[in-house]
């Protein structure tokens, strides 16, 4: 024989205590009074008992439920006397944010450059095809176009061509060039960095990264030649790695400079000496970045006279240098959430 008033009365309590008081119509005591009425005497009193049940249960469920949402949504008093003078807690050093390693190292980056008299600027992350080739001396149909594996987006620029998301940073020496180049006029030289993300459509392994950061110095003035690229460029390195090194160049090509470099280091870490060095495998000598003589096309193109300007122009890798200041073994960890890598610095 069921006892409905007991039944009743217990499952009351528990919906008053519950947070979740409408899964207490699922319990298996209510299963079992359902399941009752097969076996009933009177089937009729026994349906009219359930229905008194559950009405009793629907309105104290319906009751609980208003009152969970009204703790939920409790108005704040904003007029409540408060304690100013009350100690804020202190946080453990666990739970204080700390800046990206990446930032961190790009304040760094543009302070030393900024020492050395290069402003700095920033690029953006979705650009036009006109600033990745067509002002770097790269005409339509040129094949080095291909070399940069550009990420293209579905919106069209102007002249009908897909918008990019940059794959260097020298999408930005033209706007560089024609943001400064009164001071040219003016007898000085235009110096500028251009720390910022860029995007490559590559297979990603521990030294491949789609998304990585480059840094673009540019630098024109009258007179300027490859031996004031080679200074800057080692004095900016032995700056950052605070070390003396040895820097050896390397012939290469880009449309946008004449003559190109590419620039190798003496490893910062063994200096050469170590043939089982992590950092160089023994090599001695790390190929860190593109440089070169900005070419007069690109010059032109800012509408700079090239006969009477030179300059350079060099992109780093920043990913490269932060991974070899700390002996980091994957690019990936730089753009990876994972805390326990990002609370090292
Ligand atoms: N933009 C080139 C690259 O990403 C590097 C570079 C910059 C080379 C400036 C020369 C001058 O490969």
């Amino acid at each position: 024989m069921i006892d409905f008033q007991d039944i009743q009365t217990d499952l009351l309590a528990r919906i008053a205590a519950s947070d979740q008081p409408r899964t207490i119509l699922k319990t298996p005591e209510l299963r079992e009074v359902y399941a009752g009425i097969r076996n009933a005497e009177d089937k009729a009193v026994y349906g009219a008992q359930v229905n008194t049940l559950k009405s009793a249960l629907e309105a104290a469920i319906a009751t609980r439920e208003a009152e969970l949402t009204a703790a939920d949504i409790a108005p704040i008093d904003v007029t409540a006397p408060m304690d100013v003078n009350a100690p804020i807690p202190a946080l453990l050093p666990s739970e204080r944010g700390t800046t990206h390693p990446l930032t961190q190292e790009i304040a760094r980056v543009i302070e030393i450059f900024g020492r050395m008299g290069f402003a700095s600027e920033e690029s953006r992350e979705i650009d036009d095809q006109y600033h990745m080739f067509e002002t770097l001396n790269f005409p339509k149909g040129h094949p080095a176009r291909d070399d940069y594996d550009t990420f293209m987006t579905v919106e069209k620029d102007g002249d009908g061509d897909p918008l990019i998301a940059p794959a260097h940073t020298s999408t930005m020496q033209n706007r560089v060039m024609r943001k400064y180049r009164d001071q040219l006029e003016a007898g000085e030289a235009i110096a500028a960095v251009v720390p910022d993300r860029v995007f490559r459509n590559e297979d990603l392994d521990a030294r491949h990264e789609h998304t990585f950061y480059q840094v673009e110095g540019v630098y024109v003035a009258k007179g300027v030649h490859a031996g004031m690229l080679i200074a800057t460029l080692k004095e900016f390195l032995q700056e950052y790695y605070g070390r003396e090194l040895q820097v050896r160049v390397n012939p290469f090509y880009f449309p946008f400079t004449e003559p190109s470099f590419e620039f190798a280091l003496s490893c910062p870490f063994c200096g050469g000496e170590d043939p089982a060095c992590k950092v160089c495998s023994g090599e001695g000598w790390i190929e860190l970045l593109g440089c070169g003589m900005v070419h007069p096309n690109v010059l032109r193109a800012a509408d700079i006279d090239p006969n009477e300007y030179t300059g350079f122009a060099f992109g780093c890798g920043i990913d490269r240098l932060v991974m070899m200041k700390y002996q980091i073994e994957d690019i990936r960890h730089l753009e990876s959430a994972k805390l326990d890598f990002l609370e090292q610095f």
